[in-house]
């Protein structure tokens, strides 16, 4: 049965993991996966996560199913951070909200229902993109294709290109987008350069799927989120994929949504029905307990402001290591302007580094990013930071 299966490639993000398990170099920093440390290296177990858990353990409840689309407060949780408790969209029954397996659960439940509703549409992604958006979009049997984005000529994004691929899209196609801390270059958009991007979504009919995994890494939660609004005073019907993994460092728990926004309430429960139907056939319902922790943080106003403290203590110590590794890169001889680094914004850097280097920098130094030259700043801290800096000056 199994003769001609072949060895498929390692996962280009989380297969950098196991290779930094096996890496026996004492100096070893895993700048590979988006994941937030802090200043001593480890994973931050939040106050506000271990205050709802102490609650929770001291009220045991038994473990029944979930009824398919998750936990009721957790999926009105989501909806109020995302489009906000008192907007129109959320109060008028627009939107549809199911808890999903982390944001790359959001992402494949939307890509399904998507798949059954227009399984002729072509769905477009940007030049470059999160890596997994290629692969989730395909195996649920769509035609993957870019958007240009990046220019990495000039370390900016490619407006005008990307303007003119989604003008020539046909109507119907998926486009996804990052709604901030783009993954894997750290370039946003301006709010204006949204506006024209929304513009274009309208005039030729295309469907916006955002991916919201870093809510609150950018410029704050509500600052961050407001992009969604947009989307909405336009008058679109949106998908939205959320993820709590990074900003509840729940990443385990695999605790995240999808978002729908219909035209009207009957119109947003005859759409629930339909994710509940991919939801059903793919696992059957969610699990508990990592959604009943983001449920009662995001729905009790103490926990909530610990939370968004919490988080703000995240971004900005982030923002800072930016600025040190530009001050360290300097301080080990780079001679080229690494400014640009400070300009990115969220858990990610794109280095500029290339593959030879990247592949260099793990093997002969211990400090994992991925092969695109894209690292975690979320990842260094005031002691791993040198070792850093030497070693991509060494291979620069
Ligand atoms: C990343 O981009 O590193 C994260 O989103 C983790 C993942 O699942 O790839």
């Amino acid at each position: 049965l199994f003769t001609a299966v072949e060895m498929a490639p390692r996962d280009p993000i989380l297969g950098l993991n196991d290779q930094f398990a096996a890496d026996t170099n004492p100096s070893k920093v895993n700048l590979g996966v988006g994941v937030y440390f802090d200043d001593n290296g480890k994973l931050p177990l939040l106050q506000c996560v271990q205050a709802a858990e102490k609650a929770m353990m001291d009220k045991p409840t038994p473990r029944g199913y979930l009824p398919i689309d998750g936990i009721a407060a957790y999926d009105n949780g989501v909806k109020a951070l995302v489009f906000g408790a008192d907007s129109d969209v959320v109060k008028s029954g627009r939107v549809s909200t199911v808890q999903a397996i982390g944001g790359t659960g959001g992402l494949k439940i939307g890509a399904d229902f998507l798949k059954k509703l227009n399984p002729n549409a072509k769905v477009m992604i940007s030049n470059p993109s999160w890596e997994n958006h290629r692969a989730i979009f395909q195996n649920a049997g769509f035609e993957v294709v870019n958007y240009a984005y990046y220019d990495a000529a000039t370390r900016s994004i490619d407006f005008a290109g990307m303007l003119a691929d989604l003008n020539a899209a046909p109507a119907g196609t998926v486009v996804v987008l990052h709604a901030c801390c783009h993954n894997p270059t750290g370039y946003d958009i301006t709010a204006a350069q949204w506006d024209q991007v929304i513009e274009v979504v309208k005039a030729k009919n295309l469907v916006a799927f955002l991916d919201m995994a870093y809510q609150g890494f950018g410029h704050g939660i509500a600052e961050d989120g407001a992009v969604i609004g947009k989307f909405v005073a336009a008058g679109l019907n949106i998908f939205v994929s959320t993820s709590f993994s990074k900003s509840f460092s729940l990443y385990g728990e695999r605790v995240g949504a999808l978002s729908v926004v219909a035209n009207d309430k009957e119109e947003a429960a005859r759409v629930l029905s339909q994710l509940k139907i991919v939801i059903r056939t793919n696992y059957s319902n969610p699990p508990t307990h990592g959604g009943a922790v983001v449920a009662a943080v995001l729905n009790n106003p103490e926990l909530r402001a610990q939370w968004e403290a919490e988080l703000g203590e995240m971004r900005v110590r982030i923002k800072a290591m930016r600025q040190k590794l530009v001050d360290g890169l300097k301080a080990a001889g780079v001679t080229q302007d690494m400014s640009f680094i400070t300009t990115q914004i969220g858990m990610f850097s794109y280095s500029g580094l290339s593959k030879e280097q990247m592949i260099r920098l793990r093997s002969e130094f211990g400090v994992y990013g991925t092969d695109t030259g894209r690292m975690c700043v979320a990842a260094l801290n005031s002691k791993n930071i040198e070792h850093v800096c030497k070693s991509i000056a060494a291979v620069i």
